[in-house]
């Protein structure tokens, strides 16, 4: 054949060929977004893992050494970006659920639960993996790790074995089939995710939450801050702020009253809630108007 015919078909051929594969990764690029898309989005309902951040660092990253006080001594946060040595990145699959749902790290050690699993061990298999898949795209950042400064007995990690033998539970989120599936949303995105109970249900001298005061507010939650009481009642809750009233709040901040939150809420309604979208942040309204109203004034000590 003359070699001026040939080199157009080979052109042509060479084209389609470019063209299939460049559709086939585009494809598993979609597929592989997805994941990370959707995990972005359940790290924004965790509210932003901010605990996590740098302060160290300028611009927002997940790479730890955040101090966090607590009522038993400070501890930091760690690095959760993909760095080898001093985060995530040499971490399975299961290493990481293990880590978000039993509180056990790949070394076998055990977590403090500063570190909210006893929330996370209701998240669904797909929204852990889909968290991890995220975090693996972070910028790695190498800062190593820092040991809580705890007092005797809680600088001991076998007091946490203790610990958990009481009060932890490694168990998911159970819809009740009585209630709407807005509720259901709202009520494993609130207990699950964004772990409202982690800082408004007061604790026992044990640190554990007290769960009959469930959602009624903590005098000295994380960083000593107050966090109110969140369950419907008229007095001293929320109990006459509507849907949208509620729904508005975890998206900007602003109370009903126009005054906005400050501290630990403010942060995790700008590094995470309010990028919810709205049918997710009022199915958590709807939630949280059905729980049971407990008078609880919560005053600083
Ligand atoms: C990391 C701790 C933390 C988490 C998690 C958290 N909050 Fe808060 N929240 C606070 C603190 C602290 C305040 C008080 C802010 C202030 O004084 O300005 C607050 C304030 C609020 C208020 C204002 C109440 C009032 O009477 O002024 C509401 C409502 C609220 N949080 C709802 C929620 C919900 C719903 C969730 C879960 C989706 C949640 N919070 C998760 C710490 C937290």
């Amino acid at each position: 054949m003359n070699p001026a015919r040939i080199l157009p078909v080979i052109g042509v051929v060479l084209a389609a060929l470019l063209v299939a594969s460049l559709t086939v990764s585009s494809q598993e690029a979609e597929a592989e977004k997805t994941a990370v898309e959707r995990g972005a989005y359940v790290v924004q309902a965790a509210g932003g893992c901010t605990c996590h951040m740098n302060p160290g660092l300028e611009a927002f990253s997940l790479s730890g050494g955040r101090p966090i006080k607590t009522p038993f001594g400070t501890i930091y946060g760690t690095n959760l970006t993909p760095d080898p040595d001093t985060g995530i990145g040499g971490w399975s699959d299961d290493d990481f659920m293990k880590a978000m749902r039993e509180g056990i790290g790949p070394d076998g050690k055990v977590y403090y639960p500063v570190f909210p699993y006893t929330s996370f061990t209701k998240m669904t298999d797909q929204d852990v993996l889909d968290m991890k898949a995220y975090l693996d795209t972070l910028e790695p950042v190498n800062n190593a790790n820092k040991e809580p400064e705890f007092g005797f007995p809680y600088s001991a990690r076998s007091t946490i074995s203790v610990w958990r033998g009481l009060h932890f539970d490694a168990e998911r989120f159970e819809p009740d089939s009585e209630q709407t599936d807005d509720w259901n949303r709202g009520a494993y995105l609130s207990e699950a995710l964004a772990h409202c109970g982690e800082c408004h249900t007061p604790r026992t001298f044990m640190g554990a939450t007290d769960e009959d005061m469930y959602y009624a507010g903590s005098v000295e939650g994380p960083e000593g801050e107050l966090a109110p009481n969140i369950t419907p009642d008229e007095a001293t809750g929320v109990g006459s702020w509507s849907i949208p009233d509620m729904t508005w709040f975890l998206q900007t901040s602003f109370k009903p009253d126009g005054d906005d939150a400050q501290g630990l809420m403010g942060e995790i309604v700008t590094h995470g809630y309010q990028y919810l979208s709205d049918a997710d942040l009022k199915a958590i309204a709807v939630y949280l108007a059905s729980l049971e109203a407990i008078e609880n004034e919560v005053t600083p000590p």
